[in-house]
């Protein structure tokens, strides 16, 4: 298991019909913009209800709610860290992000997973940093959880294709 089951694509998550969509969420869990706003207009009310129910969710760490009107299965909302220059932990936090999907995707037996380009959007973190930690996680996954099927990463720009085409290599 491994490199094969990691797919790279460019296109609007919320379209996807996998078992589960990540949404880098703010620790409110309460929606946002992004990706975060993308998931809840498409979803409808109904995620942001369950959402509430939550409590929030701490930086680094993950939850997991239904989908609602979303072609998906689950939704897996994380928090990544907000960028501040590397000396902040960021690293570390980030990749306890995709540990924590992951740990939730096997609990629910979970085959196929879309995630998005996690903190590197208004939170500020470098593409080429943020894609490699989110390759090394998830190829480190590939081989504990044999679960896993498919992993998509959704890239939205230019930009995110770029760095993990390059975290890929
Ligand atoms: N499908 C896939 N990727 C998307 C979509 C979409 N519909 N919309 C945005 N993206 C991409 C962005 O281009 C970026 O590459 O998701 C990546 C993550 O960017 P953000 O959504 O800004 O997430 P993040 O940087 O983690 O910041 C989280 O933003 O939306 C708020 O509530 C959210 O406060 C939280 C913060």
């Amino acid at each position: 298991m491994g490199r094969e089951i990691i797919e790279l694509r460019e296109t609007d998550i919320t379209t996807l019909q996998v078992d589960a969509i990540i949404n880098a969420a703010n620790n409110s869990l309460l929606g946002g913009g992004g990706v975060d706003g993308a998931i809840h207009r498409a979803a409808g009310p109904e995620l942001l209800k369950e959402c509430r129910t939550l409590n929030g969710c701490p930086t680094g760490e993950a939850k997991i709610t239904k989908a609602y009107k979303l072609p998906c299965r689950y939704v897996i909302h994380t928090v990544g860290p907000v960028w501040h220059g590397g000396k902040d932990n960021e690293a570390e936090l980030l990749a306890s992000c995709y540990r924590n999907i992951f740990t939730l995707a096997d609990e629910y037996t979970l085959k196929s997973l879309a995630i998005p380009a996690i903190s590197t959007g208004v939170y500020g973190y470098p593409k080429p940093q943020a894609a490699r930690i989110a390759v090394c996680e998830s190829l480190t996954a590939t081989k504990q959880y044999s679960s896993l099927k498919h992993i998509i990463f959704t890239c939205f720009n230019e930009d995110s294709k770029k760095a993990y085409e390059e975290a890929l290599k």
